[in-house]
């Protein structure tokens, strides 16, 4: 493989674009907001720069990695050379649907599909293009320049060539790619997410107060971060659409989404991304502080 097309330049698809040109490979970035191309562009720069100044990273590679990438509006224009496409837009069924269709009808035969989607069935999507066998999962996690794990996905009608290769691609990037099947959350949100609503039930019914549930996480299990606070990094919001989606999956209650988070998501307190979650956040700033609406 040589030339790599992404589509969504978004967090997740300059970070994509990001590994695979430091690698070498050629890149297409492709989104519907010139603005956002420009914004990646300079974002790539910008932590190609902070590789270069911890020495991970040579001046040159930087530049050769820059230079390999070329953006575009259009998927048909963006997908007519690629021999993998890896689908990085916004987590919206039917837009993935219709992007699908729009990359299988222009990208060569040959070409592999895969999508970055943290929820969205790989069957489905493989459903509405004429090479199921074809389409997989590629599952980068936030920041994927950091972040060492790719979960990749094998469809039900994945071929087994295909799942190697992207084994394989994984590899080249530095990453660690673990194979699952195709069932509701995959592994790393089937696993996350049911953690995650557990400690906003034990809020809800006041087990103990958000700094205690997180505490006992981050020290008891040397979790890096407590789950409310990791939740309020996802967004309450993508949170939310992921448990149903494992909800409705299963037909489980376990599943069941936290009637206080639902109400969170309704008051758009969403985390990080609008200001206040379970914690506050004051632009610039770094201390974690609990909402006033969890002080005892
Ligand atoms: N953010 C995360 O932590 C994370 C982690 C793993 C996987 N994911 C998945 O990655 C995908 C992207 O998430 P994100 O956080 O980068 O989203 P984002 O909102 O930051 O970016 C999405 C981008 O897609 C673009 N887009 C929308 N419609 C398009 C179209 N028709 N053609 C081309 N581009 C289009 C938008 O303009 C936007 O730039 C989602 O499927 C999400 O579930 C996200």
């Amino acid at each position: 493989m040589k030339n790599i097309c992404v589509i969504g330049a978004g967090t997740m698809g300059n970070g994509i674009a990001h590994v695979f040109a430091q690698t070498g490979f050629s890149v297409t970035l492709v989104d519907v907001s010139q603005e956002q191309l420009d914004r990646a562009l300079a974002t790539i720069s910008k932590n190609l720069d902070r590789q270069v100044a911890k020495g991970s990273l040579t001046p040159e590679v930087k530049e050769k990695a820059l230079a390999g990438i070329v953006t575009h509006t259009s998927i048909a224009a963006g997908v007519q050379n690629a021999d993998l496409v890896v689908e990085a837009a916004t987590e919206n069924v039917d837009l993935k649907l219709t992007i699908f269709r729009q990359i299988d009808e222009h990208a060569p035969a040959a070409c592999i599909l895969a999508s970055n989607t943290s929820s969205i069935s790989i069957t489905r999507i493989a459903s509405v293009t004429k090479r199921p066998e074809h389409v997989i999962g590629m599952h980068f996690m936030n920041p994927v320049p950091v972040m060492k794990l790719v979960e990749i996905i094998n469809g039900y009608a994945t071929s087994a060539q295909v799942s190697a290769a992207i084994v394989e691609l994984s590899r080249q990037l530095g990453k660690v790619p673990c194979v699952v099947n195709d069932y509701p959350g995959f592994i790393a949100n089937r696993i996350l997410m049911p953690m995650i609503n557990e400690a906003i039930y034990s809020l809800y019914e006041g087990v103990a107060g958000v700094e205690e549930i997180d505490t006992v996480m981050k020290l008891g299990m040397a979790h890096p971060m407590g789950p409310l606070q990791l939740a309020d990094f996802i967004g309450l919001d993508v949170c939310l659409s992921i448990l149903n989606v494992l909800h409705d999956g299963f037909g489980n209650p376990k599943y069941a989404p936290c009637p206080l988070l639902v109400n969170m998501v309704t008051a758009k307190k969403l985390g990080v991304k609008s200001g206040e979650g379970f914690y506050t956040y004051t632009p610039g700033s770094k201390d974690l502080v609990v909402s006033p609406r969890f002080l005892k």
